[in-house]
C-alpha cells in the first residue's frame, strides 16, 4: 500500500514536471556557463567580474519569449535579428527543456 502511494505520488509529480530528479533550470544556467555572456539581474545572477565578453542581461524574458522559442533559439533553429545564438547548448534534451522553461519565467528587473 505504501509503495503504491509513493508510486502514484512520484507519477503525479513527474506529470507536473516537478519530479525530484528533474534538472533545475536556474542551476543549469550557471553550470552550462551561460553566465560567461549573460547576467540575469532580476534573479540575482551575475556574470563573473573578470569576463571580457559583452554581458547581455536576460531580465524580463518572460514578457517577450515563450519556452518553445527559447528552446529553438538555443538549438539554433530560431534567429534573433537575423542571427543565430553565438553559443551552442551542450546538454541533453531534458536539460534544454528545463533551462528553456525556467528562462520563460524570468521577471523584469525591479
Ligand atoms: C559567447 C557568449 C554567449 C554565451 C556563452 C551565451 N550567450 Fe546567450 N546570447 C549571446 C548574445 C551575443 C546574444 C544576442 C543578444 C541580442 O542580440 O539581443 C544572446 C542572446 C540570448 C538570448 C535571447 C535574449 C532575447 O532578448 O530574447 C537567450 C534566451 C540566451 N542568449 C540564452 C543563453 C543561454 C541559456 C546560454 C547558456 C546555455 C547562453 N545564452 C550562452 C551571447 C552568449
Amino acid at each position: 500500500m505504501m509503495t503504491l502511494t509513493a508510486m502514484s505520488l512520484s507519477l503525479s509529480l513527474s506529470l507536473l514536471g516537478a519530479s525530484p530528479g528533474a534538472p533545475d533550470g536556474k542551476a543549469l544556467f550557471t553550470s552550462k556557463r551561460c553566465t560567461m555572456c549573460h547576467s540575469v539581474v532580476s534573479e540575482d545572477i551575475k556574470a563573473p567580474a573578470d569576463t571580457k565578453m559583452t554581458i547581455v542581461d536576460l531580465s524580463g524574458l518572460s514578457a517577450k519569449r515563450k519556452a518553445d522559442w527559447l528552446k529553438a533559439y538555443l538549438e539554433k533553429k530560431e534567429k534573433l535579428d537575423g542571427k543565430a545564438h553565438p553559443a551552442r547548448f551542450k546538454g541533453d534534451a531534458a536539460e534544454l527543456e528545463a533551462l528553456s522553461n525556467w528562462m520563460a519565467t524570468i521577471k523584469p528587473a525591479p
